[in-house]
C-alpha cells in the first residue's frame, strides 16, 4: 500500500462533521452553508452543503478551481455575507458580522500606503501604552524580517515585503484566526517560497488557527494540515485530504509528489503539459 493510502481522502458526505481523531477544541464549525445570488433575475447557488470543521490551531487549505466559491466560503465564515442557508460556529458562537479577533490578509489590499512600516503594524494598537505599542511593533518587525525599514512607506518595499508587512499587521492585534485569500498569488515563485516559509513558522510560533485559500496544488501541500478540495457551479466540498507530513516538508520527497499528484488528479488536472 502506497504511504498516501494512509491519508484521510473521504467524499464530501462523510465530512458532516469532519471526523478527526484530533482531540482539540473545534474551533470552527460550518454546517449546511449554501449561499446564491440573484443575477439578471436568475438564482445562482454558489455554494452548496458546506460541512467544515476545524479545530484550533489546524491550518487548513481550501483548494478549488477558479470561482468555485473560495472567496465566497471565507467571506461568509469572516462574517461579512450572510449565508443563504446554515451556520457558522466560531468557538461556540454564530458569526453574525466580522470580528476583529479574526483578521483578513490579502494582497497587499490591508497595508496602508500613507503610513511607514511602523504605523502600519501599529495601527490596530492604539489602545495600548505607548512603551508596549513600541514593543509589540518592535517583535513583529523583527518577526518578518523588517529590520532597518520601520520608517520605510510601502511603496519603498518590494511585493513580498509588503506582504510580510501585511502578515505582522495581522498578527500584531493578536487574532486567534487568520484567514487569507490568495495573499501570495501575486508574489514571484522565490517570494511565494519564503512567504509560505514565514507564515508557517508563525504559524507554529504564535498557535493561530488559519484557513488559507488557494488555487495552487503545491502551496496547498506544502502549508496545510488538511486540504479541503471544492468542486464548482455549486460549490461543494468534493474531499478532505490530510497531508500527515511533517515540517518542514521536502518538496521533491516521494510523499509529498504523492499528496501532489493525488490533488491533481482530485482536480482532473493532467500530470503533464
Ligand atoms: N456578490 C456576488 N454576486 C453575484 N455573484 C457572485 C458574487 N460574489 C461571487 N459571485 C459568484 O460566485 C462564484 C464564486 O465566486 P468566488 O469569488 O467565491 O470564487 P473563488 O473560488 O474565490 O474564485 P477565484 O479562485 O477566481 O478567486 C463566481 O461564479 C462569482 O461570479
Ligand atoms: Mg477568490
Amino acid at each position: 500500500m502506497s504511504s498516501v493510502a494512509t491519508a484521510r481522502l473521504l467524499p464530501a458526505e462523510e465530512t458532516t462533521p469532519a471526523p478527526c481523531a484530533d482531540t482539540r477544541p473545534v474551533k470552527l464549525r460550518v454546517t449546511g452553508v449554501s449561499v446564491s445570488f440573484r443575477m439578471e433575475g436568475v438564482q445562482r447557488t454558489v455554494l452548496e452543503g458546506i460541512n467544515l470543521e476545524c479545530r484550533e490551531g489546524e491550518f487548513i487549505c481550501l483548494l478549488g478551481p477558479s470561482g468555485c466559491g473560495k472567496s465566497t466560503l471565507l467571506n461568509v465564515i469572516g462574517g461579512f455575507l450572510t449565508p443563504t442557508q446554515g451556520q457558522v460556529l466560531i468557538d461556540g458562537q454564530p458569526v453574525t458580522g466580522p470580528d476583529p479577533r479574526r483578521i483578513f490578509v490579502f494582497q497587499e489590499r490591508g497595508v496602508f500606503p500613507w503610513l511607514t512600516v511602523e504605523g502600519n503594524i501599529g495601527f490596530g494598537l492604539q489602545h495600548l501604552p505607548a512603551e508596549q505599542r513600541r514593543q509589540r511593533i518592535a517583535h513583529y518587525v523583527e518577526m518578518v524580517g523588517l529590520r532597518g525599514f520601520e520608517r520605510a512607506y510601502p511603496s519603498e518595499l518590494s511585493g513580498g515585503m509588503k506582504q510580510r508587512l501585511e502578515v505582522a499587521r495581522a498578527l500584531a492585534v493578536n487574532p486567534d484566526m487568520l484567514y487569507l485569500d490568495e495573499s501570495f498569488g501575486a508574489l514571484d515563485y522565490i517570494t511565494r517560497h519564503t512567504m509560505r516559509r514565514e507564515l508557517l513558522r508563525l504559524w507554529t510560533t504564535e498557535k493561530k488557527t488559519i484557513l488559507f485559500v488557494t488555487h495552487d496544488i503545491d502551496e496547498s501541500v506544502q502549508l496545510a494540515d488538511r486540504v479541503v478540495v471544492m468542486s464548482a457551479r455549486p460549490g461543494r466540498i468534493q474531499r478532505v485530504v490530510d497531508i500527515d507530513l511533517p515540517h518542514p516538508r521536502d518538496i521533491s520527497a516521494p510523499r509529498y509528489l504523492q499528496y501532489r499528484d493525488e490533488l491533481l488528479d482530485e482536480l482532473g488536472v493532467a500530470h503533464k503539459v
